[in-house]
Parts: structure tokens; C-alpha cells; sequence
């Protein structure tokens, strides 16, 4: 199969299917109204260690989502990881909700106050980065909010020595539909030189 983008309608099935397992932020901001959002986004990934920055993509007409716009117009929000035991809670944050409406009472998700920044994160997350809006670039009608983390909240039940240990992060990947991948078949392999 070859296919033409201006051609063949949407590409996301393609594109969502095909870059897959995505990690998936969820993203808890507050409105200038003071509404506690949270919403999934697994258009996620790391740009850049110095500075920290991540990157989350609301689509899709990002303006009409409550996250986009609560980034541009408070600049702060926390990238909660999703490990195995909050998939459902995620999932049912995904809900659309009217702005004045939060999905941390909707997902029945217990907020936790942030140690440098006004949203909360989730009570009982394993990571969590605090960020502020590093920049916001629109592509197309998404938007790519860049996020530079100003603290971080690691479990120690997820480290060893001091340092995260990825063998006991159960984080949760998004693959597309309702599809979703755990980390349990981890294999390594030594660098070349
Ligand atoms: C696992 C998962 C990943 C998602 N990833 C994205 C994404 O990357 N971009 C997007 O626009 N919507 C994504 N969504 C849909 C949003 O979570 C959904 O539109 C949500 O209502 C947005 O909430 P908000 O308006 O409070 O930001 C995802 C949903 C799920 C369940």
C-alpha cells in the first residue's frame, strides 16, 4: 500500500497505529477560572534534557481543548506518568467535559498539591514533572505545547540507588483505538561504540 497524504483523507490511523506504543502524559492544569482539568495526551515526548522540556500535542482543533487553553493562558501545568494501576482512572479523565467541569471529580482522581506550580498533580503517581510553558507552536489545528519541568516528583518505590529505575515504572502504552500495551516483556542490548 502507498499512500498519498493529500489523497487519502485522514492519516491518522495510519500515523496513530503505525508510532506506536506511545507514552501517554496526563496532563493536569487549572483554568484562569480555577477548574482543576486533567486529560490524556499520548502525542508526547521528550525534546530536549537542557533544558527539560517536554512536549504534548493537543489536536485536532487543539482550541477546544480545555488543556491547550489553560496552558496558554496560565502557563503551568504537571505531566502525571501513567503506570498500570491509573489506566482506568486515565481513561475516564478522557471524557469531554465542559471547561467548568473537572475531570478529577469525574474520573473519581484524587489531587495532590504540586510543589512549584498551581495544578495539582495526581495523588499517588509514581512520576510526575511540574512544568511551565516553555513555548506553544502551532501545527496546523494542533497545537504543540512545549512544557519545561521545574520539579519533579519521583516515588522512591520506583527507584533504586537513588536513581529511577525503569524496571519497576509499570508504564502504560498507547497504541491506537482503545488499544493500550503493558511493559512486560523488556529486553536490552549493549550499545556499539
Ligand atoms: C490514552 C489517550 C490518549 C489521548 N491522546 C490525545 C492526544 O495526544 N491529543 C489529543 O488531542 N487528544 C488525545 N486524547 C483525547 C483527549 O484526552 C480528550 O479529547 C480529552 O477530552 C481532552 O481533555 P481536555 O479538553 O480537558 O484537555 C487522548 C485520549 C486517550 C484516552
Amino acid at each position: 500500500m502507498e499512500i498519498d497524504p493529500d489523497a487519502a483523507g485522514s492519516l491518522y490511523r495510519t500515523l496513530a497505529g503505525a508510532v506506536i506504543p506511545r507514552p501517554i502524559a496526563w496532563v493536569s492544569s487549572v483554568s484562569p477560572e480555577s477548574t482543576r482539568n486533567l486529560a490524556p495526551y499520548s502525542f508526547f515526548n521528550v525534546v530536549s534534557i537542557d533544558p527539560p522540556v517536554l512536549m504534548v500535542a493537543p489536536g485536532a482543533n487543539a482550541d477546544r481543548k480545555d488543556t491547550a487553553r489553560n496552558v496558554r493562558e496560565t502557563g503551568e501545568c504537571v505531566v502525571n506518568v501513567v503506570t498500570e494501576e491509573f489506566a482506568e482512572a486515565m481513561n475516564a479523565s478522557s471524557a469531554t467535559l465542559p471547561p467548568d467541569e473537572s475531570e478529577f471529580a469525574h474520573a473519581d482522581v484524587e489531587p495532590t498539591p504540586s510543589a512549584a506550580v498551581s495544578p495539582p498533580r495526581v495523588a499517588g503517581v509514581a512520576v510526575a514533572f511540574e512544568c511551565e510553558r516553555y513555548e506553544v507552536v502551532d501545527v496546523g489545528t494542533a497545537a504543540m505545547v512545549l512544557a519545561e519541568v521545574v520539579h519533579v516528583h519521583v516515588d522512591d518505590g520506583v527507584t533504586t540507588d537513588g536513581q529511577l529505575d525503569t524496571e519497576k515504572l509499570d508504564a502504560v502504552g498507547r497504541l491506537s483505538g482503545n488499544a493500550y500495551a503493558r511493559l512486560r516483556d523488556r529486553f536490552t542490548m549493549e550499545r556499539p561504540p
